[in-house]
């Protein structure tokens, strides 16, 4: 195997300026593309998830474009022992993109969970065999989870699930990756896997395509403590499904400084910054213009308007949200009808992959 062990991760300037221009022609050209993007089902999204990624997937099917959003089920089995939340997890997810504003009934947009499609699992197995334990090992992502679980024996699933995501993008052919900085490796990985499978058995007619990512350009949303990333787990995130009370509850514990005067100032003050930004997302008006108004009216003040802008954006988020909850079954409908159309793809491209691979019987 040649490239062994030579995975170029380029620079992070060239994947930015690579996105923008991917950015500007699927705009013009939504047809030539196919999005793949997904998420691990561990509990209900936050607003960091509307603004980060949730809301730059609703625009791009708005685009016209193609879109598989796969659930990733059986990579929550890497880092974590329980289990018996998953199912209803996947159904909470589901709940959160229909919310959104995906829209799973264009024929369009799909929604399944990986672990309902046996075709895009087999492709694990040849996808495997391309890549080296010590690329694996070097990982900078799974590096970051491992240490962040806090165990000492790790599972082989947390080392090769990069693998199993390059067979979640490649199934379908997914040609654009909407994906956070993290995921970069991953996507990098996806595009040497797609590659070698291409020069080793498909030398004259490429199987796969090398998938490009797209970087999500709203900023990273920290938790209401201001100092480290909104995330369930850290007690410090605003879920999408809160009632409105629960949201003013949570904004008043939320960590600010001492000065009265509200600036914009990322770097010397991140918690008010971080509480400015909020506003501005849901507003449109520039955090410096916010942050002006509120002036000397303090941390209360700047409160009060953040629990009023978030309570506002996202009532009607909240209000379809509920409705859609009382109509579980239409909910497992989509993720059925999503299933469907994944494994139509999924069975044609293992299909290609057997014949190039020689073996058919
Ligand atoms: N690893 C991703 C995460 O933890 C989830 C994921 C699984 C994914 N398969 C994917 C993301 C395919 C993009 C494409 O968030």
């Amino acid at each position: 195997m040649e490239n062994v062990d030579k995975i170029d991760y380029g620079t992070f300037e060239a994947t930015i300026r690579r996105s923008n221009q991917l950015e500007k022609d699927l705009i013009i050209n939504p047809g030539k593309y196919r999005v793949l993007t997904g998420d691990r089902p561990t509990g209900r999204l936050h607003i960091g998830h509307l603004f980060g990624s949730l809301q730059n997937r609703v625009r791009l099917h708005k685009l016209g474009v193609q879109t598989y959003l796969v659930i990733a089920d059986y990579q929550v089995l890497t880092d974590r022992d329980t289990f018996e939340s998953i199912s209803e997890n996947v159904r909470q997810l589901t709940l959160d993109y229909l919310a959104a504003g995906i829209d799973a009934n264009n024929g369009k947009t799909f929604i399944f969970p990986h672990s309902q499609i046996p075709e895009l699992n087999q492709l694990l197995l040849p996808f495997l065999t391309l890549v080296t334990n010590s690329e694996l090992d070097r990982n900078p992502t799974v590096k970051e989870e491992i240490l962040a679980s806090g165990k000492k024996n790790i599972n082989a699933g947390m080392y090769t699930y990069p693998v199993h995501q390059a067979a979640d993008i490649l199934f379908c052919k997914g040609n654009v990756v909407p994906v956070g900085k993290d995921q970069l490796p991953h996507l990098e990985l996806t595009r040497v896997i797609a590659r070698r499978f291409n020069e080793r058995f498909a030398a004259n007619r490429p199987v796969f395509p090398e998938p490009q990512p797209l970087l999500s350009t709203s900023p990273m949303i920290l938790g209401l403590d201001g100092s480290q990333k909104m995330s369930k787990s850290r007690n410090n995130a605003i879920m999408l499904s809160s009632t409105e009370d629960e949201t003013a509850r949570l904004i008043k514990k939320a960590k600010t400084d001492s000065e009265r005067l509200i600036t914009y100032d990322p770097d010397k003050r991140p918690e008010v910054s971080n509480l400015l930004l909020l506003i501005s997302l849901c507003t449109g008006r520039t955090p410096e213009e916010i942050a002006a108004e509120i002036g000397d009216g303090g941390a209360g003040q700047l409160k009060k308007m953040l629990t009023e802008s978030i309570n506002e954006y996202l009532r009607p988020f909240r209000t379809r949200r509920t409705e859609l909850e009382s109509n579980m079954d239409y909910v497992r409908q989509v993720l059925r009808n999503g299933v469907e159309s994944a494994r139509e793809v999924a069975t044609a491209t293992l299909d290609e992959v057997r014949e190039v691979m020689n073996m058919k019987i």
